[in-house]
């Protein structure tokens, strides 16, 4: 009997060796590597000796039909997709389990199917039941949508061959196998070769198929990134395990812009599109008191309101507490110090706590002149005008930089009717907007005279 070859693949970007290696040579992570039996090539002799012949053809004579999207209604999703599904393309969504990837894909195949479209929905992890029981609770428990339970991929792609839908949904990848890949489900040679398979079909047959993918830290099945380099788009759901707000993001789109975000709320009726994300943050924001600001965030080319808090209080420890929820906390470390330096405040003494309110995850410098206003209004307990919002970054000196897309997020200010804008002198002079007070700053020191 021929001897059985194993190879290694690293499970979470799939770079192959030979051996076993501690940490992967291209992703740097440690101990992703997994031992599976070699993928079998299949025969069928060289190309060149069957002397097969490749015809190019001219740009212009490649026909593109003007219609190749197909609108899915929910508009966050359309606007992350870049402007509706394209016809013939392979959509990976990722996404930690329990997210709701499984719920917005179910969500969109009901208003695709409300609409007569052909759509396919596969499911390897739920039985019909389940996700009858799923639809239900989406308010569609009466439908035209076509379900499929079944993981075995050659299968699957025999009925898409028979129904020919428009749109399939393969839920998840993970759980999906081909029977001539030695390897178990959830495999990294698995789930590269059924995507391989998956893309076939999409771009053969012009079916615009979406393949959810879980992020895993631990265990044994391949993580998606495994397959972004191999699909049209990449979409990540995030959000935080406490908070309601879902966040959709482009991380590679092949038609249209990576910058977008899709912004839902999970609801007892699904997940419904939050259209001014900047209102659901600033939700129930308290006013008059001190150590809170609203900032202006970039999610891509969003803006989002955001409220930042912090409480400094005295302590009696020799080492003072510090936290930091929603940001870094060595930025915050970092600007606790710039404020002691530069403005002589006695923080050495003084617990810090700073927390960007909602639940939401900002990193951007932009946040500085907001976390050292909260710094600031707290330890000397005088409220900041309630009506004022500030962003810009500050650096070790004390001065004040620019930060970028400064225009829109004093327009998002406006729009959100705040009256007065702190923001980099830099800034502020390139700036011509009507409307809103502008208050520009150069250094630290400019800040105190504003409190
Ligand atoms: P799900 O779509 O199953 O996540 P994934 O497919 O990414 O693993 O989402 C499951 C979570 O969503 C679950 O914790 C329950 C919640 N949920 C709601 O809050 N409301 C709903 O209407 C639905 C269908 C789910
Ligand atoms: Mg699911």
């Amino acid at each position: 009997m021929a001897k059985v070859k194993n190879v290694f693949y690293c499970k979470e970007c799939g770079y192959e060796s030979a051996k076993w290696v501690g940490q992967c040579p291209a992703c740097k992570e440690w101990n992703s590597f997994v031992e599976e039996p070699v993928a079998k090539k299949t025969s069928g002799g060289s190309v060149k000796d069957r002397r097969v012949q490749v015809e190019p053809t001219r740009l212009s004579n490649v026909d593109c039909e003007a219609d190749t999207r197909i609108m899915t209604e929910i508009g966050e999703l359309d606007r992350v997709l870049g402007g509706g599904i394209v016809i013939g393309s392979l959509v990976l969504v990722g996404g930690d389990p329990g997210i709701g990837k499984s719920t917005l894909l179910l969500q969109m195949s009901r208003d695709l199917a409300r609409k007569n479209r052909n759509v396919l929905y596969i499911s390897g992890e739920e039985s019909l039941k389940q996700i009858k029981m799923r639809a239900s609770r989406l308010n569609y428990a009466q439908g035209d949508l076509l379900l499929l339970s079944e993981t075995n991929l050659d299968l699957i792609e025999a009925a898409i061959e028979r129904i020919k839908p428009e749109v399939v949904i393969i839920d998840s990848i993970q759980t999906m196998f081909r029977e001539d890949v030695g390897s178990a489900p959830g495999s990294v040679s698995q789930v590269r070769e059924t995507t391989n398979s998956l893309m076939k079909i999409a771009k053969g047959m012009g079916i615009s198929i979406f393949i959810v993918g879980h992020v895993t830290k631990e265990g044994v099945v391949a993580g998606p990134r495994v397959l972004e380099h191999m699909v049209d788009t990449v979409l990540y759901f995030e959000g935080d395990n406490h908070a309601s707000y879902r966040i959709l993001r482009a991380v590679k789109n092949r038609f249209g812009s990576t910058n977008e975000i899709g912004v839902f709320e999970m609801r007892n009726i699904g997940l419904v599109e939050v259209a001014n994300p900047s209102e659901y943050m600033l939700q129930g924001r308290p006013e008059g008191e001190s150590g809170s600001i609203v900032t202006c965030a970039m999610e891509g080319t969003r803006p989002i309101m955001v409220e930042v808090q912090a409480l400094v209080c005295h302590t009696n420890f020799n080492m003072p507490r510090r936290t930091a929820a929603g940001t870094d906390y060595n930025r915050v470390n970092l600007l606790l110090a710039v404020v002691e330096k530069r403005l002589g405040l006695q923080l050495a003494s003084c617990d810090a706590y700073v927390n960007v309110a909602g639940g939401m995850k900002v990193n951007e410098p932009a946040l500085d002149m907001a976390i050292i206003l909260a710094i600031i209004s707290s330890y000397k307990n005088k409220p900041l005008d309630a009506k004022t919002i500030a962003f810009g970054e500050v650096g070790l000196t004390g001065e004040v930089r620019s930060v970028n897309q400064a225009e829109q997020r004093v327009l998002e200010a406006k729009k959100m009717g705040y009256e007065v804008c702190v923001l980099p002198q830099v800034n502020k002079e390139l700036i011509e907007i009507k409307g809103i007070q502008l208050v520009g700053i150069k250094t630290l020191r400019d800040l105190l005279q504003l409190l």
